[in-house]
């Protein structure tokens, strides 16, 4: 067994993943020594790789899509906001030394309002959020989203149940409810936390819901522009963003799990612009 520590994120259709190179960066950076790969496997193969990974003496996983929600239910223990969240982005050792205890963490939300707020100079308090999807992605973020101040979120999804289960599930912490096909008028911020733009899908977006204070914000990072981004842009959106900083601060975060430092995320963002 390599004495180097690994880590790696797993997903399926990794193909263009930034996460080694961003976690290098912040390996260099910090002087820390450690290896980060790629493990693609599709649903079925999921809860094997992962004991494989960490029998094998992994020391930590970041989960990507499709398997944000079958982490949370590997994992053994749970950090308050993952559990809150209803979905894991990030699996550590737990306390058992055989690699059957599992720590399941979710950073995409912190990732997402620091990304907005610090990276950005973004205004969340009061504002009028759209949420485009119901899965792993959208959980992450909707109780941060809340915590962060914004003043009214709304979920929107293709299979409306789903995004009504949601807003019931989190009303605890704010003004959230779901929309269909109407949406009430022009938000200032629409997330879009489908799997759509990964398959170069458009997803449905409610009449009326982007307008010229808009800004439209991709949770999904591709080598080009999202359809969604381009859509915003067609429909006259203030601004179109796409995730890449939510990558590398939902990557700072699980980073800081596993090594107990913060790394610097704005070189890394720089360095990824280039
Ligand atoms: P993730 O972990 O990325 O959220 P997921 O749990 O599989 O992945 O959820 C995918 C989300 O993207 C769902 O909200 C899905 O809508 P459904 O609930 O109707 O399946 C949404 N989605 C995927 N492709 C889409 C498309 N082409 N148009 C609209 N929504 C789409």
């Amino acid at each position: 067994m390599s004495s180097i520590d690994r880590y790696a994120v797993i997903g399926q259709g990794l193909g263009h993943s930034r996460s080694p190179q961003i976690h290098g960066l912040f390996a260099q950076s910090t002087g820390q020594s450690m290896q980060y790969g790629l493990i693609d496997v599709p649903a079925a193969g999921f809860a094997a790789a992962v004991r494989d990974f960490f029998a094998g003496g992994g020391r930590g996983l970041n989960v990507t899509v499709p398997h944000k929600e079958a982490a949370l239910a590997l994992a053994t223990r749970l950090t308050p906001r993952a559990r809150r969240a209803g979905a894991v982005n990030t699996l550590a050792p737990g306390a058992a030394t055989d690699g059957s205890a599992l720590l399941g963490d979710n950073t995409d939300g912190a990732g997402l309002v620091r990304d907005l707020t610090v990276n950005l100079g973004y205004a969340l308090t009061g504002t009028r959020v759209l949420l485009l999807g119901a899965g792993g992605a959208a959980r992450g973020v909707i109780a941060p989203l809340l915590e962060g101040g914004v003043g009214e979120l709304k979920l929107h999804n293709r299979t409306a149940a789903r995004a009504q289960r949601l807003a019931q599930e989190f009303a605890d912490l704010g003004a959230i409810a779901s929309v269909g096909d109407a949406a009430g008028g022009e938000y200032e911020l629409i997330i879009n936390a489908t799997s759509a733009s990964l398959r170069g899908e458009l997803p449905a977006v409610p009449r009326g819901a982007c307008g010229p204070r808009t800004l439209c914000y991709d949770l999904a990072y591709a080598a080009s522009e999202t359809v969604f981004l381009q859509w915003a842009r067609a429909a006259g959106a203030a601004g179109a963003l796409m995730g890449l900083g939510m990558l590398v601060e939902q990557a700072a975060e699980s980073f800081l799990l596993w090594r107990g430092v913060r790394p610097d995320t704005a070189p890394v963002l720089a360095a990824l612009r280039v």
